[in-house]
């Protein structure tokens, strides 16, 4: 079982927490007052709920659900449990609200029929060979920011790399001109802020501005690419345009989509991919500073799989999976019980609020063993392990739509900067962004001898 090795103390990421102080968050265990040491580190505290109260009710009446097994129980029962969140976001927003338009319009936040006509539309174009198509332009555009890092002698994981990589990908996804990429970033933060459970004045009005002018910005894009279209193979802007069977395609006919539910879930495929992917790359490489055994090891597995590619990329996704499953990058998902039901023994009234914690899931030992070890072979079934079925992804219809676009991009930039930087070092403590929704860091400097 691999070990935490002692890192340089102060450059550490993970605070440990007592299980005393954890009992104690958990028994006032409120999403909307967390207290900072939780952000810091959750998992004490979902261990504390998963073993005393795994379906918890919080101050506000929602539950709060921590075993892997309910919480797939209630992913895999899309009848009882609605992504229909018109209610809750006309209550946070307000009615009129660009968020609650965007939110509400977003196939996440819907259920069939909206659900599974745009779902058909973006699974049809992030078919595996289009994914595999997209490998020789990431593996460039990773190279050309280690080169800019080599120029430096370090820099930050997230802002000079990990939050560099997404942008471009969802970018040519959509085919958004790379000149107009600037505000993506910044738009997607904003928007994806406004739906932390507890939310401040200025975070609602900047993820309202943010979808007022991205929508704006997408309407001249959309009106270019309906006078010129893209190959509808690829390009997933044009296919959520056309909306329908194409040439050849054994795909069914699907009913195009209106100009709002268009330009929204535009808005959502750009974010979804965005922060999540982000924090997936930086997780891992700061989760590698912490784990020096973990490291070394896959170095050496990666440097001998090198010459033979397939040993490679076995190497990387089996550790970009457990990376998933060890920081989730996407903690939190929502539910609402359309009629009253039973959830692990506890009795639910129509119309209850879920929140089912990927976060406390992933790391339950009914499931996993030894959850709180980052273990990169985790999952290699060749070597007898049981299947790494975490839920970083979600499960059930709406699982997520880009997860093998993620692990490709997962996979593309861990595995070029290790290979590149084998003795990076972080040379100052990273910050977190500390969100309960979506973990990771905000900066992480480090050196790259
Ligand atoms: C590490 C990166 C990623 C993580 C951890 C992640 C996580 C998730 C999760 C947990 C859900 C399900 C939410 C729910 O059921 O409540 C989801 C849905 C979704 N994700 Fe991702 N995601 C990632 C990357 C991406 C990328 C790169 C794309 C786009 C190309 C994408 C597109 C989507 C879409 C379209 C959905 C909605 C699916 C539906 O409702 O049917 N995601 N993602």
């Amino acid at each position: 079982m691999p070990t935490q090795a002692e890192p340089l103390m102060a450059f550490r990421a993970t605070v440990p927490m007592s299980a005393a102080r954890a009992q104690q968050i958990a028994e006032d265990f409120d999403l909307r007052a967390l207290p900072p040491d939780f952000y810091a580190n959750p998992y004490p505290v979902y261990q504390a709920l998963r073993e005393r109260e795994p379906v918890r009710q919080m101050p506000d009446g929602s539950y709060f659900l921590t075993r892997y097994t309910d919480v797939v129980a209630v992913y895999r029962d899309a009848q009882t449990f609605s992504s229909d969140k018109k209610i809750e976001f006309g209550a946070k927003y307000g009615h009129d609200a660009p968020l609650f338009e965007h939110h509400t319009t977003s196939l996440v936040f819907n259920d069939p029929p909206l659900h599974s006509r745009v779902r058909k539309l973006i699974i049809g174009a992030l078919t595996r060979r289009a994914i595999d198509g997209m490998e020789p332009g990431l593996a460039k555009l990773v190279d050309s920011l280690l080169d800019d890092i080599h120029a430096k002698g370090g820099g930050d994981l997230i802002e000079d790399f990990a939050s560099a990589i997404p942008v471009e990908v969802i970018g040519n996804l959509l085919g958004v001109p790379p000149a107009d990429r600037g505000p993506l970033r910044a738009w997607s933060l904003a928007i994806l802020g406004a739906l932390e459970p507890k939310l401040t004045v200025e975070q609602e009005r900047l993820g309202n501005q943010a979808v007022a002018d991205f929508t704006a910005y997408l309407k001249g894009l959309v009106a270019q690419r309906r006078k010129q279209p893209g190959d509808p193979q690829h390009d997933v802007l044009t296919r959520l345009i056309q909306g329908e069977s194409l040439a050849g395609s054994t795909t069914p006919a699907v009913e195009p989509l209106s100009e709002s539910e268009l330009l929204q879930n535009c808005i959502f495929i750009l974010n979804a991919g965005h922060e999540t992917t982000t924090n997936l790359i930086g997780n891992a490489l700061v989760a590698l500073q912490e784990w020096p055994e973990e490291k070394s090891s896959l170095l050496l597995k990666l440097e001998q799989a090198n010459k033979h590619p397939q040993g490679f990329e076995a190497c990387l996704t089996l550790a970009v999976d457990e990376f998933l499953r060890f920081e989730p990058s996407n903690q939190l998902s929502n539910r609402r019980a359309v009629k009253a039901c039973r959830v692990a023994g506890v009795d639910l009234p129509e119309g209850a609020l879920l929140t089912l914690c990927i976060g406390a899931a992933n790391r339950d030992p009914a499931q996993f063993e030894y959850p709180d070890v980052l273990d990169l072979t985790r999952g290699d079934e060749r070597a007898g392990a049981p299947p790494n079925r975490h839920l970083a992804f979600g499960f059930g219809i709406h699982q997520c739509a880009g997860l093998s676009l993620a692990r490709l991009e997962g996979r593309i930039a861990i595995g070029r900067f290790l290979q590149r930087f084998p003795d990076y070092q972080l040379s100052a403590s990273p910050v977190r962004g500390g969100r309960a929704r979506f973990r990771g860091f905000l900066s992480a400097p480090f050196a790259a001898s």
